[in-house]
Order: structure tokens, then C-alpha cells, then sequence
């Protein structure tokens, strides 16, 4: 078993109720849940495979790839809804040659929805990593990314 995953089971004691911290701690290291940390919380914790993947499934705040180096979180709240939020969704998946909750093969990107960033009056707007850029059209979309040059 890998050092970092040892690490994070010595701070549990390998009861059912803590799969889902368990499930979180993991995602916190790995920024995703690799299969074979799956298959270790399960035996870790005596719960059957299919239902530590059935609890990770359920919840939308897992993953089962792992993140982009730059993280890409499109705006759905209200304010950028109404000022085309489902647009640039469309025109960053296009950019990006990637769905929402996918990662780019070469790790560069992934690519989320999120409810507001706190930046309404800059919408629509996407953060990526920790920076907003605001009031985005196709154009900016495609500068942003680099296929607009
Ligand atoms: S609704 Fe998009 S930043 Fe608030």
C-alpha cells in the first residue's frame, strides 16, 4: 500500500461510518479517488467493494479521475445563467474538447459546474483555479484557451 494512503487509514479505525470521511480524505490527497484506494478503504473497513463504489457514485462531490493542473469551474448561478452561462459552458466543453466533470488526457484541465463563484456582477464568469474571469463571450473563451490566437 502506498505510504500516503497508510498515512491517511492510521488516523481511522476502520469502521463502516467512516467510509465516507475516509472517501473525502483520500479525494483531499489524490484530488480524486484512485481505484486502488477504493479496494483498500473496502477491505480497510469490511464493506463490500460495490458499496464503497456505490456511496462514491452517490455523492456528486467525488471523482474518479484526477484533476486538471488548471481547474475549471464554469458558473451556473443565477446571475450567470441568465447572461448565458449555458453559452459558455458550450463554448469552454468545445474549447477544451472535453465534457463537464472531465479531465483533458493530458491533465491540463478539468472542467466543473459550480452554483456561484461570489462574483455575480461580473457574470458570466468561470474561475479558474482561483482567478475570475468575468463577463466571458466565445472570444475570451477561446483566448483563455488558447485557440483563439
Ligand atoms: S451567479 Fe455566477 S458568480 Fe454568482
Amino acid at each position: 500500500m502506498e505510504a500516503r494512503l497508510a498515512n491517511i487509514l492510521s488516523n481511522y479505525q476502520g469502521k463502516r461510518e467512516e467510509v465516507i470521511p475516509l472517501l473525502q480524505a483520500v479525494q483531499n490527497e489524490y484530488s480524486y479517488l484512485p481505484q486502488d484506494a477504493m479496494l483498500e478503504i473496502a477491505d480497510f473497513t469490511h464493506v463490500p467493494n460495490s458499496q464503497i463504489y456505490a456511496v462514491a457514485t452517490f455523492y456528486a462531490q467525488f471523482r474518479f479521475k484526477p484533476r486538471g493542473e488548471n481547474h475549471v469551474m464554469v458558473c451556473r448561478g443565477t446571475a450567470c445563467h441568465v447572461s448565458g452561462a449555458a453559452r459558455v459552458l458550450e463554448d469552454v466543453e468545445e474549447a477544451l474538447g472535453i465534457k463537464e466533470g472531465e479531465t483533458t488526457e493530458d491533465l491540463q484541465h478539468s472542467l466543473e459546474t459550480v452554483a456561484c463563484i461570489g462574483a455575480c456582477s461580473l457574470a458570466p464568469c468561470v474561475m479558474i483555479n482561483k482567478k475570475v474571469e468575468a463577463k466571458l463571450d466565445k472570444k475570451k473563451v477561446q483566448a483563455l484557451f488558447g485557440k483563439g490566437e
